[in-house]
């Protein structure tokens, strides 16, 4: 296991992430019920001094011992196999849990998801997304600690997502995170879903050591991540608009796309019917010679290509057209995947570069996030990186969509390195206010992607202007 920094943002924000609801020392700070907003400066305590009591972790030292532990220690201290979390994950349209030992052995794992709300409103609408969650996490916990021959009472620690995500959706998991963490004295420990979908390929691939250069594409981030050490991230680029699930899912929806399997799948699927290079859709960013992304644009070139030839984006079913326009739909696609996609590997032929200047020793670039499920995203990539002498990490589909799994598996990293809360009250109201963090960077940017970064408003400026459909 990689050296830990414990000055580290991830770290001190994590250990403040219970101080909202039960920790705060009185009169420290006002509870707002429904409060999400800005976070307590993490710093303004140290999580050493607090000597909470576990009553039931027998596997593992007492719980002052442990948060006064070295990380070194804890882990051999006790046998990873000994340790049982189980992850919750509700930051978007999946309500997920899983159970995982420390050894990364799956013990189980459920996902439910949202895939008929999505494809009937065309989008994650945030009140309707947290009642489907509401409706679902008791039973998809239960399910997964049935399925885990497990109760409550096997587990070391539940590890929920606080973060980034729909605050309303982060707080469905939350809430039956704490309750379970409460009502049987367990630790729990907040995850970042960004590192949560990085961290799983080290539970896949278990040889895969720090440092390593990360790709993260999913719905709503990529971000392009050198990781030095567990909670201890340089992001090396990000996108100035829409992540490129975004577009993928965009794109999907105007060419008429059965949503129910997800826009991204359903694209891939119909991009293998059509000639990619069919339709010259420029790629984004060219000029910017950092490690952003940007699919704003690319996504006004393809609405603009599909409006040329079909009379209305809305109602227009693939399944009731002739087979001339479902070949042209098919063009469609495979142009708008080469060129997405074109755009990521010219993203980490640079941060391959950088990444080398900084820290020698990266071996892999590791490939995950709901995006990373396609075959062609991965074929491609595999190219860009064998050609720079590096391995690909790339989790199976099903790890690279969101899961329980990741958030376990990153709640046993931190929680093997001494990073965690202690168990919250049994009787916390149902209506306390808790840390959740719709916005959460992923460690700090590199100097580089951030000068230019201070252009991106200008960039973003430029490129609307450029595919705005009045201009000439
Ligand atoms: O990580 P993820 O499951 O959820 C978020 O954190 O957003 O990623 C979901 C995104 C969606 O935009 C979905 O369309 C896309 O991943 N996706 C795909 C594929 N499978 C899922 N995009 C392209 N090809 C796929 N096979
Ligand atoms: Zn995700």
């Amino acid at each position: 296991m990689a050296s830990s920094t414990l000055t580290s943002p991830l770290w001190l924000s994590r250990s403040a992430f219970l101080l909202k609801t039960s920790l705060l020392p009185s009169g420290t700070r006002a509870l707002t019920r429904g409060f999400t907003g800005p976070r307590q400066p993490p710093t303004s305590f140290s999580p050493l001094s607090l000597k909470p009591s576990f009553k039931h972790l027998s596997a593992i030292p007492s719980a002052s011992g442990i948060l006064a532990q070295k990380s070194s220690d804890l882990e051999r201290s006790f046998a990873r196999e000994d340790v049982v979390i189980l992850g919750i994950e509700t930051s978007c349209d999946d309500t997920a849990a899983a159970v995982v030992r420390g050894n990364g052995e799956i013990l189980s794992q459920v996902v439910s998801s949202q895939a008929d709300l999505l494809s009937r409103y065309g989008g994650v609408a945030p009140k309707m997304a947290e009642e489907a969650h509401s409706l679902v996490i008791d039973q998809v916990v239960q399910q997964t600690l049935d399925n885990a021959n497990l109760t409550e009472k096997n587990l070391s620690a539940v590890a929920v997502t606080i973060g980034p995500g729909l605050s309303l959706c982060l707080r469905v998991g939350v809430c039956k995170a704490r309750r379970i963490a409460g009502n049987f004295s367990l630790p729990i420990i907040g995850i970042h879903h960004m590192e949560a979908h990085a961290l799983v390929a080290r539970l896949v691939e278990k040889d895969l050591q720090f440092p390593f250069l990360a790709l993260l594409i999913s719905g709503g981030h990529n971000l392009l991540i050198l990781a030095h050490g567990l909670g201890h991230y340089v992001q090396l680029g990000t996108t100035i608009d829409d992540a490129i699930g975004e577009a993928y899912d965009k794109t999907a929806r105007w060419l008429g796309l059965d949503m129910r399997k997800g826009g991204g799948p359903a694209l891939e699927e119909l991009a293998r019917e059509g000639d990619a290079n069919s339709i010259k859709f420029s790629i984004p960013m060219r000029q910017h010679k950092d490690c952003n992304f940007s699919y704003a644009g690319l996504k006004t070139q393809v609405r603009m290509a599909i409006e040329s030839k079909i009379l209305s984006i809305e109602n227009n079913s693939i399944s009731s057209t002739s087979s001339q326009e479902r070949r042209f739909r098919a063009d469609i696609a495979a142009s708008f995947q080469r060129v997405a996609v074109l755009h990521l590997e010219e993203r980490c032929e640079r941060a391959i570069e950088w990444a080398m200047k900084i820290e020698p020793s990266v071996k892999c670039l590791v490939v995950s996030g709901g995006v990373a499920s396609n075959q062609y995203v991965r074929t491609r990539l595999n190219h860009v990186v064998e050609k720079n002498g590096l391995q690909l990490v790339c989790p199976p589909p099903s790890l690279c969509t969101d899961n329980g799994v990741m958030v376990a598996w990153t709640g046993i990293e931190h929680f093997l390195c001494g990073r965690f809360d202690p168990p919250p009250r049994a009787d916390e109201p149902e209506d306390s206010m808790f840390d959740l963090r719709p916005r959460w960077p992923l460690g700090e940017e590199h100097s580089q992607g951030k000068s230019e970064a201070r252009s991106l408003k200008r960039a973003r400026a430029e490129l609307m202007r450029q595919f705005s459909p009045s201009s000439p």
